[in-house]
């Protein structure tokens, strides 16, 4: 017996095969068209390149582990999360899909926070422009046309769910995301669906994330040879799926990913809300389980940024900070290329570079950025702390966990230990996997969602502690002095007196 994990990434798709004792057996991946920006602040995809990636990427692991694949008895999905698919009555996809990175929804937030004083409380979390329903919120705004016809409104790896079942099911930690769930009541809410002229029609059904969802259309079972029913578990966003990929599941265990965006994790045995910090408060994919995240938008995509502008690739631009590194220097780096979330909650914010000077190299500026984002994650440690929330040592997921120096500056700068799995990165695929076993099975998540092997323990820098405490201390007095500043620069009457 087998067990497929789907991840849905913002990049790309991958399939991940483990066995019934949940042993990897085999990897494929495929790459997604990546993301455009069509304004600044805006971020679309389109679905049909998700299932054409879906599609690829099981059909090479079925090239190179035939028999294994044809043995799956469970398919778990996780996905990128809070994007909107918009779907017509025919369920033809009606408009390309708005991301979790977009922050057009600016406005319509605070419009729904007017029209809901309450929303915060059932949804246990403030209205960001990244969730779901402020973007329905837009499109309702700038094109009722579309609104009109919109027959269901689904979440990246539902839409993919939809295409191998055929059936609209959601589950509770992608659904928590979406500002349409009473997180602590585990359901829709009516009056959250209300403020943006929806109802419970225009929602998928919901299911924990562990239990079965559908089952896999035959002509796709036979595609991959696989036989008799096929069981496709509710899964996970893509967060919660790493957890239970890392075994972050039972109170107080978490991780930092250091992707695309970068989050910090912990699993909480109830619905810990803290709005004021911009806390993530979200259903866990496991019943009975909450957890929190601080959420930074430009984590890797930061590093990403420098590589374009300077021509040097990613890894050599960490490699050379790495090789000149000599504790803080004079640059300092604001990562807010995309907006951010925690703890500001501004998608207008936008990145800074300060303390530049003749002899500020690519290698300074990349370690500059390294720095920036490790201070973006002390930000959510210090909110999730405020929330009453205590961290222990934390595993390391993601792209950027690649990078030794990385992780020892966000060790130095979370004051804890970072762990670095035996087995390499399977994050996602591994976690929706696990949960694919478990709804075939009816096996208990808790045994299942074990921690991986640790290949190495890095511990904070105690000799750099308090450099990085005070350049910590410079990095938060700039933000606000900045968006000060930003915003005289954007007063008509000091626009008016510069001319
Ligand atoms: C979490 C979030 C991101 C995306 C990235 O709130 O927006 O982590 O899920 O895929």
């Amino acid at each position: 017996m087998t067990y497929l994990g789907i991840d849905i990434g913002t990049s790309g798709v991958k399939a991940f095969l483990i066995g019934s004792d949940g042993h990897p057996l085999g990897e494929a991946s495929a790459r997604a068209v990546e993301p455009v920006r069509p304004h600044p602040g805006w971020s679309e995809q389109n679905p049909a390149d998700w299932w054409t990636a879906t599609l690829e990427a099981i059909d090479r692991l079925g090239a190179a582990h035939p028999a294994e694949l044809a043995a799956v008895r469970g398919i778990g999905l996780s996905g990128h999360m809070h994007g909107a698919t918009l779907l017509h009555k025919d369920e033809q996809v009606l408009r390309p899909y708005i991301l979790w990175n977009d922050g057009r929804a600016a406005d319509e937030c605070a419009e729904m926070e007017r029209a809901l004083p309450n929303l915060r409380d059932i949804a246990g979390n403030i209205a960001m422009p990244g969730f779901t329903a402020p973007k329905i919120a837009w499109v309702r705004k700038h094109e009722p046309e579309i609104f009109e016809r919109i027959a269901r409104v689904l979440l990246p790896k539902a839409y993919v769910r939809l295409l191998l079942t055929g059936e609209a099911v959601e589950e509770m930690s992608d659904a928590a995301g979406t500002l349409w769930l009473d997180v602590g009541r585990r359901d829709w809410s009516d009056e959250l669906l209300a403020v943006t002229g929806l109802d419970r029609s225009h929602m998928p059904r919901l299911v924990e994330g562990s239990a079965p969802a559908g089952a896999l259309k035959r002509d796709l079972a036979a595609r991959w040879g696989m036989s008799g029913t096929v069981v496709v578990a509710g899964g996970a966003g893509d967060n919660a799926a790493a957890a239970c990929g890392i075994g972050a599941v039972r109170p107080g265990e978490g991780f930092v990913s250091l992707g695309t965006s970068g989050v910090l994790f912990v699993s909480n045995d109830r619905f810990r809300p803290n709005t004021r910090g911009a806390v993530h408060a979200f259903c866990h994919a496991i019943p009975a389980t909450w957890h929190q995240m601080g959420v930074i938008l430009s984590a890797t995509d930061s590093l990403n940024w420098l590589s374009r502008i300077t021509g040097q690739d990613p890894a050599a631009l960490s490699g050379a900070a790495e090789a000149g590194f000599r504790g803080p220097g004079e640059e300092i780096f604001l990562p807010y290329l995309s907006g951010e979330r925690t703890p500001h909650n501004n998608a207008g914010a936008r990145g800074t570079f300060v303390g530049l000077s003749h002899s500020t190299d690519p290698a300074l500026m990349a370690q500059a950025v390294m720095e920036g984002v490790a201070f973006a994650f002390r930000d959510c440690k210090r909110v999730l702390n405020d929330a009453g929330t205590a961290l222990g040592r934390l595993i390391a997921v993601g792209g950027g966990s690649k990078s030794e120096l990385w992780l020892r500056l966000i060790a130095t700068n979370l004051d804890t230990e970072i762990a670095l799995p035996a087995d390499g990165d399977f994050g996602g695929a591994l976690g929706a996997a696990r949960l694919g076993l478990c709804a075939a099975e009816g096996a208990d998540p808790l045994s299942v969602m074990t921690m991986p092997a640790i290949r190495r323990v890095i511990a904070p820098d105690r000799a750099l502690s308090q450099a990085y405490s005070d350049q910590y201390a410079r990095y938060r007095a700039l933000y606000p002095a900045i968006e000060d500043a930003r915003e005289r620069a954007s007063d008509p009457a000091i626009e008016e007196a510069r001319k």
